[in-house]
């Protein structure tokens, strides 16, 4: 995918952080997705929606733009705006408690959100799995603590995240976290690459949240975070 095409949705207002869009490329670039108009992909923690907006274009698959934070009101009229309101339906959901329709998703993508709710064992194969369709692809990229770090978040990010800090964990940890089930073919983790771009894409805005990660970045940031892939596959139907 190229990023570039997306250059005139990135800005300070729609980033909440490292740049999303980044993320997402690397993800799709190492599994790239072949998606029908009517395949449904959920973009879980989607903040402003651009990962779902992209999703969208490069896919051309329904997508779902769930968020807690950010209301559907607000995203919807975003999409609007953005001229892509008719294949996006915004929700608002605690992650802990989807109610979506079972198995209906054929794949999941969650970036920079995922380690702010399912950090314990089980979530997913409890509050994921049951929304997705066999052969189903999951791909998720978030800020964690690079391997060698992992165990050592309070210590070493306190300071920069304060009690937030243990949601980061290392690429070894989060495939524990996902686990295992009857319905996982493929688990797997790993260091990104997009780390140096992603974060200076967003430490050169002037977003308020950005002025504040650069104070921590040569200190704390870049010697021991990155971000985490994670990448999911699902059995075929029996
Ligand atoms: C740092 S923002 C990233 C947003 C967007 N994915 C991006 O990269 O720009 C983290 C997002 O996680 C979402 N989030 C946190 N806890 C959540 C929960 N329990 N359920 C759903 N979303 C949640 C927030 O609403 C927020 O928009």
């Amino acid at each position: 995918m190229n990023i570039n095409n997306y250059k005139t949705y990135i800005s300070a207002e729609t980033m909440m952080g490292p740049n999303s869009v980044r993320i997402l490329a690397e993800l799709l670039d190492k599994y790239p997705l072949r998606l029908a108009p009517d395949d449904r992909v959920l973009d879980l923690g989607c903040g402003k929606g651009l990962t779902s907006l992209i999703i969208a274009k490069e896919t051309g698959a329904k997508v779902f733009a769930n968020d807690l934070w950010i209301s559907a009101e607000e995203n919807a009229k975003r999409f609007n705006e953005w001229g892509i309101g008719e294949r996006i339906t915004p929700v608002c959901k605690d992650a802990n408690n989807l109610d979506f329709e079972k198995e209906q998703f054929r794949v999941l993508v969650s970036i920079d959100s995922y380690h702010y709710f399912a950090g314990s064992k089980g979530f997913f194969q409890e509050k994921i799995l049951p929304f997705m369709r066999d052969d189903g692809v999951v791909l998720i990229g978030i800020p964690g603590l690079k391997e060698e770090y992992t165990g050592c978040a309070k210590e070493l990010l306190s300071d920069w995240l304060g009690e937030d800090a243990h949601m980061f964990k290392g690429p070894k940890l989060w495939k524990e976290l996902i686990g295992s089930s009857d319905r996982i073919d493929t688990v797997d983790t790993w260091e990104m690459d997009c780390f140096g771009e992603a974060w200076n894409d967003w430490l050169t805005t002037d977003n308020k949240f950005a002025l504040d990660d650069k104070k921590h970045f040569e200190s704390i940031i870049k010697p021991y975070t990155c971000f985490v892939g994670i990448y999911v596959r699902l059995k075929k139907a029996l």
